[in-house]
Parts: structure tokens; C-alpha cells; sequence
């Protein structure tokens, strides 16, 4: 398990994700009752921006810094301008969040996180990250399994998010057959997964094994490509795929992506599909 997600935080991925992931939240949030939200690949909460990962490939300076010294953003990025301000609360961002430590920034009372992550080091992080927030929990756990030990049944409101490093062949098969197992428990489960773009055949294989896992439910797709898909050994987009998307997703989506793909891309585009 080599990847580090202390390299890229903050990038171009991280905002459209994190920025969907905040207007999803808000619209769960509305609705009472209370919500249990599984991060499976949850990361470390928070990155140091100026630490020597995240200066290796100095990815955030396309990312969150150009985000945050734009005054016209799109209104769909002020939640997690919000957190990000909050974080670095002199002013200079420092501090990035991450998936686990936004949503645990989002909870109500009575609603839940369970964070999974399996590297101790990030673990470590992890744990400090929700310190203080009472619901939230952090497990040093294999994210898959934890999930699919899971009985879903009595959980009224549940929110998975799936984001693997796609460094195993197998994340792509596993992200769809854990979603199918958690629809046939709870069939209006939301499920989030994250996935990489380098070459369409790949991105179309893994879109259509979400929606089989799907198996009618609503799927919205949002993607950010930087660029024309023409080089597959770059990471040349990225997208969320949303199984059960709450009402009102698809605006605040292309908002999100168009603009990350103007303002991080190289003649790219942002595209999302409501199937
Ligand atoms: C892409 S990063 C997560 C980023 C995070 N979701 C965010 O948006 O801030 C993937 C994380 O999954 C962890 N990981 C890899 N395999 C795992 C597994 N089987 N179970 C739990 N965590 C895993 C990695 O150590 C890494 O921290």
C-alpha cells in the first residue's frame, strides 16, 4: 500500500469532490431523521500544505490556492471555502481537509461517521482530525471488508463514500460490488464513488459496472476532464459517481466541474449525466 493521499491534497480532484461531497451533505442534512455516513478509504482528515508530500508535486496551487484567491467562484464552492477558512484561521492556507474531517464538520446530532483507513501513519492523523467530534470515529481497518460486514437493513439514511487509491487492478470491480451489496440491503442507500479518468475505455468499463451494480437506481455522473483523453498514462480527469443522488445535485454538479476544468484544465471540460 504505497499510496499517500498527502501528495495530492487539495488538487483539482479533491475540489470537485469535496465540493459535491458538501452540497450532497447539505441536502441529506435537510431531511430529518438520523444519517450514517461509512468514509471507506478515508485518508488522514487533514494535509499540511506545506509539508514536504505536498510540496513534492505542489498539486494544490492548481487546486485549493487558485479556489481560494477567486472571488467569483461558483456559489456551489462556498461550503468548502467556508472549511477551508476555518481551518487556517490566520488567513494563508496551510491546512487542507479531508473527506472524513468536512463530513464530520457536517454531522447533526444523532447522525454518524465511521472512517476507515488502513495505513497506522494516517491513521494517527486521522484520529486527531475527529477529535472532538462527537459521532465520528476513526478505524484502522481494510475499508472493503468493514463495509461489507455491514448490516445496512436498519440504517434509514445512509451515505457510503468510495474513494480507493486505484493502485490495485481490482478497486474499480470492488467499488461496483460493494454498492450492489449494500443496494440489495438498503436500496435507497446514497452511494459516492471517486474515480480516476486517464482513458475513456477504462472510465465507460467502470461507469457501466456502476450502473449494473446500480440496477435501476438513479446514478449521476460528474467529470472534470482536464484535458482531451489522449495521453492514458496521465491522470487526465477525475469523477464522482453517485448512486441515489439527492434532488437538486445536477446544478451545483456542472457548476463544480466546469469551473474546476477551466480553471485547473488544459482545454478540458466538465460533463455530467443524470441516468
Ligand atoms: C484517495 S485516499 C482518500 C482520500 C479521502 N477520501 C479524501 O477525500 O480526503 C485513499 C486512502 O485509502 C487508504 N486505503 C487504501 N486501501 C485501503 C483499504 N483497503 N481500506 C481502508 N483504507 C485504505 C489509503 O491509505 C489512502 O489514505
Amino acid at each position: 500500500m504505497n499510496y499517500r493521499h498527502a501528495y495530492h491534497a487539495g488538487n483539482f480532484a479533491d475540489l470537485a469532490k469535496h465540493a459535491i461531497l458538501l452540497e450532497l451533505l447539505a441536502r441529506l442534512e435537510a431531511v430529518p431523521g438520523a444519517l450514517t455516513v461509512i468514509d471507506t478509504h478515508a485518508g488522514a482528515g487533514v494535509y499540511d500544505l506545506a509539508g514536504a508530500e505536498a510540496l513534492r508535486t505542489g498539486e494544490s496551487e492548481a487546486g485549493i490556492a487558485r479556489l481560494m484567491a477567486a472571488p467569483n467562484a461558483p456559489e456551489a464552492f462556498r461550503s468548502l471555502k467556508t472549511a477551508v477558512a476555518r481551518l487556517n484561521p490566520q488567513g494563508a492556507v496551510r491546512l487542507y481537509p479531508g473527506s472524513p474531517r468536512l463530513i464530520a464538520e457536517r454531522l447533526g446530532p444523532g447522525d454518524r461517521l465511521i472512517a476507515c483507513e488502513a495505513r497506522s501513519d494516517d491513521h494517527a492523523v486521522l484520529t486527531e482530525a475527529l477529535r472532538g467530534f462527537s459521532g465520528s470515529q476513526a478505524l484502522m481497518t481494510d475499508g472493503w471488508t468493514y463495509a461489507a460486514r455491514q448490516s445496512f437493513r436498519d440504517r434509514a439514511r445512509l451515505l457510503v463514500l468510495i474513494d480507493p487509491p486505484y493502485e490495485a487492478g481490482d478497486d474499480a470491480v470492488q467499488a461496483a460490488g460493494l454498492s450492489r451489496r449494500i443496494l440489495v440491503a438498503n436500496r435507497r442507500a446514497v452511494i459516492v464513488i471517486w474515480a480516476p479518468i486517464k482513458d475513456l475505455m477504462s472510465f465507460d468499463t467502470l461507469a457501466g459496472r456502476v450502473e449494473d451494480a446500480a440496477g435501476g437506481c438513479p446514478v449521476l455522473i460528474a467529470q472534470t476532464r482536464l484535458r482531451p483523453l489522449t495521453d492514458p498514462m496521465r491522470l487526465n480527469g477525475a469523477a464522482l459517481l453517485i448512486i441515489n443522488p439527492p434532488d437538486g445535485m445536477e446544478g451545483p454538479a456542472r457548476d463544480i466541474v466546469d469551473w474546476v476544468a477551466a480553471s485547473a484544465g488544459e482545454g478540458g471540460e466538465g460533463r455530467v449525466d443524470f441516468t
